[in-house]
């Protein structure tokens, strides 16, 4: 198995969810994807996490996000745990969970990492872009839950990227300046960023956030 980076096409696979049999690319569509892993179900840690991703949900729908959790427990279970999770997080639970009971998905995405847990998997994020490339790979333990803010963060800097060609500095949060892509020249970056850019050095120039 051939560790995945940035940049490689995610791996596509067809497998048993909460909302029946799923295709990753299919599923997927147009839309952007984040694809994560729990260690088990019925975890204290993993209730409150898809309890928090269910209640972010507009958020990632206004950034055209689809969600996908997995863990390696199956359709029954997932089921059952769902009820826990609407009850005890005050949601509903409005995404798809794989039930990756034959570690399939778990494999093509190495969400096992033996010296941690041999056959759980631990805390993978992939962000999944339109064009089915991954743009974000995370690696949390068991033991600390995810930060959802931070997932949208990068969701936004990403689509910043994507559709307007600038990066995102150091704890950038929306509204905040962007830096202009190293790629373009400063006097090219005068016409392009109307709102005016800003050099303080000739590779570190910043601009207005371009889409608000
Ligand atoms: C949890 O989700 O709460 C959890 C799972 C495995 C190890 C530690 C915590």
């Amino acid at each position: 198995m051939a560790t995945l980076r940035l940049g490689d096409t995610a791996p596509n696979f067809t497998a048993q969810s909460s909302i029946g049999e799923l295709n990753l690319h299919e599923y997927l569509g147009d839309s952007w994807g984040i694809l994560f892993s729990h260690p088990a179900d019925f975890t204290p840690v993993c209730t409150t996490e898809l309890g928090t991703t269910a209640k972010y949900k507009p958020e990632f729908d206004k950034r055209n996000v689809k969600m996908i959790a997995l863990s390696v427990d199956g359709v029954q279970s997932h089921k059952e745990w769902i009820k826990d999770i609407n009850e005890t997080q005050q949601t509903e639970v409005n995404f798809p969970i794989i039930a990756d009971e034959d570690r399939n998905v778990s494999t093509l995405y190495d969400m096992i990492h033996p010296k941690a847990d041999n056959s759980l998997t631990v805390r993978s994020v992939f962000i999944i872009a339109p064009d089915k490339t991954i743009k974000l790979i995370l690696t949390y333990p068991a033991s600390t839950g995810r930060n959802f803010k931070e997932l949208l963060r990068v969701i936004d800097s990403l689509q910043l990227t994507a559709y307007h060609k600038v990066a995102t500095p150091a704890n950038w949060e929306q509204g905040d300046d962007v830096v202009v892509s190293p790629a373009i020249a400063t006097e090219d970056a005068k016409k392009i960023f109307t709102k005016g850019v800003t050099e303080i050095k000739p590779y570190l120039r910043m601009t207005p956030q371009p889409n608000l």
